[in-house]
Parts: C-alpha cells; sequence; structure tokens
C-alpha cells in the first residue's frame, strides 16, 4: 500500500468516531483532506465542521459542509487531525503545514482527540521532525537565539505566513525526551504564540495505517 492509500484508510476508518448530529472538529494536512473527503459521504448527518485553518475551512465548503466558527459553538466532541510524529504516550509534534496554533485551540476545545496517521509517523522519541514555533513576526530574532540556547538548531520557514499572519521556526536537532516540559517552556518564551508539541493535550485514541491494516492505540495500552 502506498502511504496515500495509508492515509485514506485511516481517515475513513475515523469516521466511525465522528458523533452523529454533532459538529465535529477538523485539523489540517493531506491526510485530513481524505478525512474531509470521507466526511462528505455522511454530511447529512452531522451538524457540520470546526476548522483548524483556512485550507480546510475551504475544503469543506466545497463539498457542502457547514464550517462553523470556534466561538459559535458550545460543544465539540470530537476533533481529528494528523501529526508529524507521535509516540506512544500519544503525545505529538504537529504544525508541518503551519496551523499548529489553530489546530491547538480546536483540540483544546473538543472532548476526544482523534489522530490519524500512516504508521511512519510513529517513533519512540519525538523531535526527528523539526519542531514549528509559530512567532509574532517581532520576536523572530529572539526567539531563534532562545532556541539556539536550548540546543535547537532555528531555520525560518521561507516565504511563509500562518493563517494568523505569523512567522514558523522550524526547530532541528531537539531530543524531546519530556514533552510536556518543552511545550511549557516554549510557550514561556516572549513572542512564541504557541509550538508544535501536543502533549498536554495530547490525542485520546491513535488510529494508524499500516499494511495490516489500522491499529487503535490509547494512552492506556502504551
Ligand atoms: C498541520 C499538521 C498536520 O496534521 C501534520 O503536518 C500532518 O500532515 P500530513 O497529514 O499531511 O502528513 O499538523 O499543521
Amino acid at each position: 500500500m502506498t502511504q496515500d492509500e495509508l492515509k485514506q484508510l485511516v481517515a475513513r476508518e475515523a469516521l466511525k468516531h465522528v458523533v452523529e448530529d454533532a459538529v465535529v472538529g477538523v485539523g489540517s494536512g493531506s491526510t485530513v483532506n481524505f478525512f474531509i473527503d470521507a466526511l462528505a459521504g455522511i454530511k447529512g448527518r452531522i451538524e457540520g465542521a470546526v476548522a483548524a485553518s483556512e485550507a480546510s475551512a475551504e475544503r469543506l465548503k466545497r463539498h457542502g459542509i457547514r464550517v462553523f466558527d470556534l466561538n459559535s459553538v458550545d460543544a465539540l466532541p470530537v476533533y481529528v487531525d494528523g501529526a508529524d510524529e507521535v509516540n506512544e504516550h500519544l503525545y505529538m509534534i504537529k504544525g508541518g503545514g503551519g496551523a499548529l496554533t489553530r489546530e491547538k485551540i480546536v483540540a483544546a476545545v473538543a472532548k476526544r482527540f482523534v489522530c490519524i496517521c500512516d504508521a511512519s509517523k510513529l517513533v519512540q522519541v519525538l523531535g526527528k521532525f523539526p519542531l514549528p514555533v509559530e512567532v509574532v513576526p517581532m520576536a523572530r530574532s529572539y526567539v531563534g537565539r532562545e532556541l539556539l540556547r536550548l540546543g535547537g538548531q532555528p531555520e525560518l520557514r521561507e516565504n511563509f505566513r500562518t493563517d494568523n499572519g505569523n512567522l514558523i521556526i522550524d526547530c532541528h536537532g531537539l531530543s524531546i525526551v519530556d514533552p510536556p516540559k518543552l511545550e511549557a517552556e516554549l510557550n514561556n518564551i516572549a513572542g512564541v504564540v504557541s509550538n508544535g508539541i501536543f502533549a498536554r493535550r495530547g490525542a485520546d485514541l491513535l488510529l494508524l495505517g499500516g499494511p495490516q491494516g489500522v491499529r487503535s492505540l490509547t494512552v492506556t495500552q502504551a
């Protein structure tokens, strides 16, 4: 199976976790795009969606799925999103597409986070994938120096602005042995809007697509 076929497989599997007659939280990225396409097939059974990126919102709308502003939604039973890396504690690195801040906000609101990935995303230790950090433009150099101080090699993402008008610094070379601690530490740097470690609010369920099919992993099984 190709990587895209695995992504499609987990995306379809995630439909089983969508709550009927409710609003579903939708992340972003190529795996989520497959999820949105699959969601179109059951659009009559959901109220609509909240999107974590403009790109996902556009795709949802193209499928005729109603997109709600997060502020107008009382409850979000489920949020479905991909990851760049995930470990056995269901801590993740996200933000490869630069949507980490909105993803983190929607994930925080949701009761349940269902992460959908192909098997290549499962790692022992987070950090091989460069950690995205969203930064207010005037703080770019300062945050870069602070990331160096923490042992990382910061690299500004070229020609990129987030949906919030900010910059992304991709931080290479961090071996993230204590994800919740580093997540908090990075958030404390002035000028950091958010960082791509999702540990304080990790996933509740991981649907991992491999050649044998989809494995469902929860933290208690770790
Ligand atoms: C975007 C994300 C994505 O979930 C992550 O990059 C995974 O993307 P893909 O499904 O394309 O591999 O965090 O900000």
